[in-house]
């Protein structure tokens, strides 16, 4: 699905008010950008794990060299350093500062693989530096911080991928495909599930010294100022509320998407229903619930979203998948296939539906890649812009705030992004940046 933005900001217009752009910005400033030549020169910041995945990604493509690498542990830094040349014969710029990186001219794309806490600064920086984005997943780690990454996209008007490379799946868009096509009836409930043991969380561990090599003040940025800790640190950040949103955000902003693209839903919920608890008896170092059920109702159909972490049996015995149930059938789909379940219809003594089954579907990251790097040429919209990263981050943000302040149902206003049955729950929508650092501005 490829959304022309003019196209996407129409159908969108209401849902844009909620996000705080008080600009009206006139059609002619949404002219294409200049695409750059033949090759794409990427940035990337944060190198540890999925962003260097993602740089992989790109370079399995001739048209892209790697330019410039950025990260605030050195020897991470160093060994990809060492692996981009040993392996891709590419010799990128190394920094630090990714605000230093910015500045060299050539870089025509940067990838922002962070923690979730960077993502709105990082992205709006490197907008204003004129640069293209593969942002990753989830667009940012605050209902604020999404509205204004949203508008900053527009501002810029730059080509900006959310990384949500469920949109570029086979298995995804095949089962998405399905249901436009009525193959399953109408469609009444997308049951998701998202059962991992990492979403435990660590086993507790001492704060220690800063290890050598590290910038821990430019790892925390804008969240408080606390004592290092490994589990807080690379990998594990994302299970406490400073820097991520634990399995909820982590998996459910992948698979929450997929029930919002079954009808094609572009904006914010509007009331969420949701049950969080601790009950693992495990000892762990977390912020974030091992058990949640979460009801986003919708106008003519209902998402329904579970996890267990620690307990990775689910339905159907995945751990983690989506069903999408229709009147005629069901189409049970994960990232590498997905399954037709036929309705018997007792009267014509027959299935509603045909019986499917697809395995085999590979991984998409590749896939979304292409897509990101065919737009940066031809100035269209990729397909995961970040309205729909804001879209499935918000209804995975508003479950953990809910939980948080301990209220089971909140009532979502997007049109003044403010909860209309909870105080205490609008004091989780913007965060408090650490100093120097403040919520970027934009123009
Ligand atoms: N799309 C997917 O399937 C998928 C999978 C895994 C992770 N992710 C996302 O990728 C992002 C990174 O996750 P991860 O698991 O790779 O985390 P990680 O902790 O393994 O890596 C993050 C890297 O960023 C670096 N970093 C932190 N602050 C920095 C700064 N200010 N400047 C430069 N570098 C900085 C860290 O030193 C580390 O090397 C997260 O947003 C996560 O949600 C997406």
């Amino acid at each position: 699905m490829t959304i022309n933005r003019r196209n996407f900001l129409k159908k969108s217009a209401v849902t844009s008010a909620g996000i705080g752009v008080a600009t009206i910005i006139p059609a002619e400033l949404w002219a294409t950008g200049t695409a750059p030549s033949d090759k794409v020169n990427v940035g990337l910041i944060g190198c540890r794990n999925h962003g260097y995945t993602i740089l992989r990604n790109h370079l399995e493509y001739d048209d892209v060299n790697c330019v410039a690498l950025c990260d605030v542990d050195s020897n991470i830094l160093n060994e990809k350093a060492d692996d981009l040349k040993k392996n891709y014969n590419q010799h990128p710029t190394l920094y630090a500062d990714f605000r230093k990186m910015l500045d060299q001219k050539d870089i025509d794309a940067v990838i922002i693989g962070t923690p979730d806490h960077w993502h709105c600064i990082q992205l709006v920086y490197c907008l204003q530096a004129g640069k293209d984005v593969y942002v990753e997943k989830p667009l940012a780690n605050t209902i604020a911080e999404c509205n204004i990454m949203v508008a900053a996209s527009r501002y810029y008007n730059k080509v900006v991928q959310v990384g949500q490379q469920q949109r570029s799946n086979q298995a995804f868009k095949e089962s998405i495909g399905m249901i436009r096509e009525e193959k399953i009836g109408t469609l009444r409930k997308v049951n998701i599930w998202g059962n991992f043991n990492y979403g435990l969380g660590s086993i507790p561990r001492e704060d220690e010294p800063v290890p050598g090599g590290v910038d821990y003040d430019m790892w925390l940025g804008p969240a408080p100022e606390r004592p290092f800790n490994r589990n807080r640190f690379h990998g594990s950040w994302r299970h406490f509320w400073d820097y991520g949103g634990g399995l909820m955000s982590d998996w459910g902003v992948h698979l929450v998407d997929m029930g919002l693209w079954a009808k094609n839903l572009t904006g914010a919920p509007e009331l969420v229903m949701t049950w969080a608890g601790n009950i693992s008896k495990e000892i762990r170092q977390r912020d974030s619930f091992d058990t949640m059920t979460v009801v986003y109702p919708k106008e003519d159909y209902v998402i329904n979203w579970d996890m267990t972490a620690g307990i990775e049996q689910g339905p159907y015995e995945m751990l983690y998948g989506v069903a999408f149930i229709g009147e005629k059938g069901t189409i049970l789909t994960n990232r590498y296939g997905y399954r037709v379940i036929p309705e018997w219809d007792n009267n014509l003594r027959e299935h509603k539906t045909d019986a499917k089954q697809v395995t085999g579907i590979r991984d998409a990251h590749s896939l979304h890649v292409r897509n990101f790097l065919d737009c940066i040429k031809s100035r269209e919209t990729p397909v995961c812009p970040p309205e729909i990263g804001r879209a499935a981050a918000l209804h995975v943000h508003i479950p953990n705030i809910a939980a948080r302040v301990g209220e089971p149902m909140l009532i979502w206003d997007d049109s003044n992004s403010r909860f209309t049955n909870s105080s205490k729950a609008n004091e989780l929508i913007t965060p408090e940046y650490r100093a120097p650092w403040t919520l970027p501005k934009i123009g």
